[in-house]
Parts: structure tokens; sequence; C-alpha cells
């Protein structure tokens, strides 16, 4: 297995973390959708910043957040702290969860689950199934091999699925597994995919315009 890194989160500050600040599109609704199901204990799954951290935990969820990267979690520290809201915090790797089985009854994994090779997604779904308690969501997304990164023969590629980054920026050296539609089927086998889409986003980067794919998955424990 390919070793875990962190996001180099002491490169995104200013303009560049003004979009790791906003929730994403998703969260407003799944912060609804597991309201009406009265879900209450809440993982922020490579919380990054806090900006999924912090939606859940004004809006009454027992809210725990993880990541690898001591920056990240000491930032969402610093922005609970100025939103006056309680968050439990860890600092870990994935591949291992800090928490008792059926901890939770909803988890957001948006953009994390991916920094890992083929090995380590295995170990990531099985952590997921432990962690979940029965009927508890978790909502997730995933690279895509239609991505221009699965392409970049410049980043090493460890196995069929996974590429290490190479470049300038915050996720130089981390792994990115890349999935396509029967490979998330396969993986999640014994959980209930309750919706699955693909979604291509644009950014500019130095005035080009650039695209990403993602898997949006949400998955309920039986
Ligand atoms: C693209 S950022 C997404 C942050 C957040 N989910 C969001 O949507 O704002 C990916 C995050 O995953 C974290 N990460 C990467 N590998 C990890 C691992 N093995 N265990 C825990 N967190 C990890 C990174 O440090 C980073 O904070």
């Amino acid at each position: 297995m390919v070793d875990s890194k962190a996001w180099n989160w002491k490169m995104v500050s200013g303009e560049k973390a003004k979009i790791w600040l906003e929730p994403s599109i998703e969260s407003y609704y799944l912060l609804e959708r597991w309201k009406n199901q009265g879900k209450k204990e809440f993982l922020d799954l490579g919380c990054g910043l806090g900006r999924h951290t912090i939606l859940f935990a004004k809006n009454g969820f027992n809210t725990s957040a993880f990541d690898l990267s001591k920056e990240a979690i000491h930032r969402t520290e610093e922005y609970a702290k100025q939103e006056n809201v309680v968050v439990d915090l860890k600092i870990g790797d994935m591949l291992n969860l800090p928490y008792e089985n059926q901890s939770f009854d909803c988890i957001l994994c948006r953009n994390v689950i991916s920094h890992t090779d083929t090995e380590g997604m295995k170990k990531i779904v099985l952590e997921l199934k432990r962690v979940l308690r029965k009927n508890g969501e978790c909502y997730l997304t995933l690279g895509s091999k239609d991505s221009w990164g699965f392409k970049q023969e410049t980043w090493t590629l460890v196995d069929a699925n996974t590429r290490i980054r190479k470049d300038n920026g915050p996720e130089d050296g981390i792994p990115h597994f890349f999935a396509d539609y029967d490979l998330i089927y396969k993986l999640f086998s014994e959980f209930s995919i309750e919706t699955i889409y693909q979604l291509e986003d644009f950014y500019k980067n130095n005035k080009k315009m650039f695209s990403s794919h993602h898997y949006h998955v949400l998955i309920r424990k039986n």
C-alpha cells in the first residue's frame, strides 16, 4: 500500500482558501436529508478547513472532524471557536479511523477517500462499514477515470487505478485513486447505493480552463 500524505494546507490561504470555506452545494441537501431522517452523529472525514464541520455543527449535529493534516485540524479548531460551536477534532489516517464501531449516523467525505491506492480503498470501505450504524449513510466522492489526472503520464502509476500527483500545489506527492462505475459497484457491494452520478466541474488556473470529473456516491449501511 502507498503511504498516505496530507494536503499541504499552508499553501492555501487568502483568496485561495475562499472556495474551501464555502460549503459544497450538495452539503445543504445532505443537511436537510439527514435532519429529516433524525440522524445526529456526524463525521466530516478529511475535513480540510472545516467548511462542512461548521455547517453541520451549527445545525445541531454532534460533529466529529478528522484529517491527516495538523494544519487542517488547527484551522478547523480556530474556525469552530470563532463560530462558537463544539466539535470533536482528531488527527489521523483514514486507513485506521480512531472511532468505535457504529459511532456515526452519517459521514461526509468529499474529495478525500481517493487519496490512497486500490488496496487502501478496500481498507477504507471496511472502515466506513465499521464506524457507520445500521442504516447510516455516507456521501463520498471519487475521482473518475475520465479525469485529466488519470491521463497524466508524468504522475507515477502505482497500480491499475492509482497515480501519485506531481505538481507544485498542495497535493504534490499525494496518491489519487481513479474509479469507474463498475469499480464503485464492486467496492461498495456490501452497501446499498442510494444514488450515484458523475459530475464534471470547471475551474480556472492561470487564465486557463480545466475540468475534472468526480463520482458522487451516497451509500447506506444495511
Ligand atoms: C480536497 S481536500 C477536501 C477537504 C474537505 N473534505 C472539503 O470538502 O473541504 C482533501 C483532504 O483529505 C485529507 N486527507 C488526505 N489523505 C488523508 C488520509 N489518509 N487520512 C485523512 N485525511 C486525509 C487532506 O489532508 C485534505 O484535508
